[in-house]
C-alpha cells in the first residue's frame, strides 16, 4: 500500500505538492481533520488519466504536507458518479449515522445520467473508521430538485444555530443556495446569494468561510465561489466575497476590497477548506492546481492533476480596503538556505555562470520603494527559457509571465497572468518553485498566483532584475525544500 519514493520521480512530478501516484484528478473534496489526522479526498478516476468514472480519491497526513495515498473511498456506483462535496464530523451525532460516539459524514454530488437527461442530487455516506470505508446512506438523496445542474455541497456546522448550514451551487443561474439542517438529511432552503460579482461562466464550488483578522480579532465572512470557463484569467477561476453571514444569509460588504480573487494565476481552482481544524488553526485552503482550458493535456503521466499548498487564511483592513490574505503552510519542508545576494544572481549573468538549483524551492524577499517601473526576477531552465514574476509600477501590476517558460500544451498555457497592485501595500514575494509549478504570494498574502510550468530541465538559475539592481533591495532568503515523498 505503501508506495515508493521512486514513484514519485517522474518528470514534472511535483515535490512538495501532492499527486495521485497515478491517475486523474481534479478538485479536493472533503477536507476535514479528525482524530489527528487531516483527509484529502480529491475528484479521481481510478482507471485512467482522462476526467471520468468520479469517484473520491483519499489521502492523509499529519501535517497537511507528507499525504500518504490510500485506495479509493467512495468509488463511482450505479452509473452515478461521486461529484464534489464536503466531509463533516458528526460529533452528536445529529444524523443517527454514527454506531458510537462520532463519525465522518460526506455530503456529495450524485451525478446520474438517466433516460430523461443528466440529473445531480445531493447525497451522504458514513464513516465509522476514520475515513477508510464509506456506507451509502440508503435514503439517498437527501435534496433533489430534478435539476441538471445543482452540486458541490460545502457543509460546516452552525455552533450559533446549532445545526448544518449547506453552501450548494446553481451553476448556471451563478446562485449560491444556503440551507440548514438539523441532522444533515432534511434540508430546508435559507437563502439565495447572486448573481453578482463575475457571472460570465458556470459558479461551482462555493465555499463558506469565517476568515479572522490578521491583526485583530474580528472575523468577516469569505464566500468563495468558482468560475468555469469565463474567469478573467481564462478558463477556470476563483471569485470571492466578503461580508457577513447572518445565520441566514450572505451580504457583501459595501467596503472597496469585498470583491477579489483567491488566486490570480491560470491554476487553482476548487479550492476549499478543512473542516474541524483545531481551534488554534487559522481556516486553511487548498485547491486544484490546473484549469479546465487545458487540464486534461499536462504532459505528465501516469498521473495527471496535483494539488496547490494549503493555505492559512486571514484578511486585512488597510487604507485601501479589504483583502483575503493567503500563507502558504511550507515552513517545515525547509532545509539548506542561502541569503539570495550571496548567490552571485544578477541579470548580466548568463545562465550556466550563476549558481543552479533544483526545485523544489522556497524564495522570500522584499523590494525597496520601487524607482524603477518592472522589477522582479527570472527564473531560468536554460538560456532561452525562463518564467517571470515581477512588479509593474507603471501598469500597476503584480504578473507572472509564463510564455517562455517551456512546453506550451496548449494555446491557453503561453500567458502572462497578472493582478492589480496596491501601491500602499509591501512589494514583497514568497515563491514556491515545485518541478512543474510556480505558487507567488505578494503585498502582504494580499495576492496568490498560481501556475503551472513545464521548464526544460531541473537546473533552475535565479535572477533579479532590472540590471543596475539598485533599487532593489534584495536581502532575501531562499531555502532548499524537502520532498514530501
Ligand atoms: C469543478 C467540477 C465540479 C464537479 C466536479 C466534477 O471542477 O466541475 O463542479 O463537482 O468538477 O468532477
Amino acid at each position: 500500500l505503501c508506495a515508493q519514493t521512486s514513484d514519485y520521480d517522474q518528470p514534472y512530478r511535483p515535490q512538495v505538492h501532492f499527486s495521485p501516484e497515478e491517475h486523474w484528478t481534479n478538485d479536493p473534496n472533503g477536507l476535514v481533520f479528525y482524530q489527528g489526522e487531516y483527509h484529502l479526498f480529491f475528484q479521481y478516476n481510478p482507471f485512467g488519466n482522462q476526467w471520468g468514472h468520479m469517484s473520491w480519491g483519499h489521502a492523509v497526513s499529519t501535517d497537511l504536507l507528507h499525504w500518504h495515498e490510500l485506495p479509493v473511498a467512495i468509488p463511482e456506483h450505479d452509473d452515478t458518479m461521486i461529484f464534489t462535496g464536503s466531509v463533516v464530523v458528526d460529533h452528536q451525532n445529529t444524523s443517527g449515522l454514527c454506531t458510537h460516539g462520532d463519525c465522518l459524514v460526506a455530503i456529495y454530488t450524485g451525478h446520474t445520467q438517466t433516460s430523461e437527461g443528466i440529473r445531480q442530487t445531493q447525497n451522504l455516506a458514513v464513516s465509522l473508521d476514520k475515513g477508510r470505508n464509506w456506507a451509502q446512506y440508503p435514503g439517498n438523496p437527501v435534496l433533489d430538485l430534478h435539476m441538471a445542474d445543482f452540486r458541490d455541497p460545502s457543509v460546516s456546522w452552525d455552533p450559533i444555530a446549532h445545526h448544518w448550514i449547506m453552501a450548494v451551487s446553481l451553476p448556471k443561474e451563478h446562485k449560491v443556495r444556503f440551507y440548514s439542517s438539523p441532522d444533515l438529511k432534511q434540508w430546508t432552503l435559507l437563502s439565495d446569494f447572486g448573481p453578482t460579482g463575475d457571472t460570465n461562466g458556470d459558479w461551482e464550488c462555493p465555499n463558506l468561510i469565517r476568515v479572522p483578522s490578521s491583526n485583530s480579532a474580528r472575523t468577516i465572512w469569505a464566500l468563495k465561489v468558482g468560475l468555469n470557463p469565463g474567469a478573467p484569467q481564462g478558463g477556470s477561476g476563483e471569485q470571492y466575497f466578503l461580508g457577513d453571514f447572518d445565520g441566514k444569509a450572505f451580504h457583501q460588504s459595501h467596503l472597496r476590497g469585498s470583491h477579489g480573487w483567491t488566486n490570480y494565476g491560470k491554476d487553482d481552482y476548487c479550492a476549499i477548506s478543512f473542516n474541524n481544524l483545531p481551534k488554534d488553526q487559522k481556516p486553511t485552503l487548498l485547491g486544484w492546481m490546473s484549469n479546465w482550458q487545458y487540464a486534461a493535456k499536462i504532459p505528465t503521466t501516469p498521473w495527471r492533476g496535483q494539488m496547490s499548498l494549503p493555505r492559512r487564511l486571514s484578511y486585512i483592513s488597510d487604507a485601501a480596503g479589504l483583502a483575503l490574505k493567503q500563507e502558504p503552510v511550507v515552513a517545515p519542508l525547509r532545509g539548506k538556505n542561502y541569503e539570495l545576494s550571496a548567490l552571485s544572481i544578477n541579470s548580466s549573468a548568463l545562465y550556466g555562470s550563476g549558481h543552479t538549483i533544483q526545485p523544489p524551492f522556497e524564495i522570500r524577499l522584499q523590494f525597496g520603494h520601487p524607482a524603477e517601473a518592472v522589477f522582479g526576477l527570472r527564473i531560468y531552465s536554460d538560456q532561452q527559457h525562463w518564467t517571470e514574476v515581477a512588479f509593474d509600477a507603471n501598469k500597476k501590476e503584480f504578473y507572472i509571465d509564463r510564455t517562455h517558460s517551456g512546453a506550451a500544451i496548449s494555446p491557453d498555457f503561453p500567458v502572462r497572468t497578472t493582478s492589480p497592485l496596491i501601491t500602499t501595500r509591501p512589494y514583497d514575494l514568497t515563491l514556491i518553485v515545485d518541478r512543474s509549478s510556480v505558487e507567488a504570494f505578494a503585498q502582504d498574502g494580499t495576492i496568490a498566483m498560481t501556475d503551472l510550468v513545464f521548464p526544460v530541465s531541473n537546473n533552475l538559475q535565479i535572477q533579479i532584475f532590472p540590471d543596475d539592481a539598485k533599487p532593489i533591495q534584495s536581502e532575501g532568503q531562499l531555502w532548499e525544500l524537502k520532498s514530501i515523498w
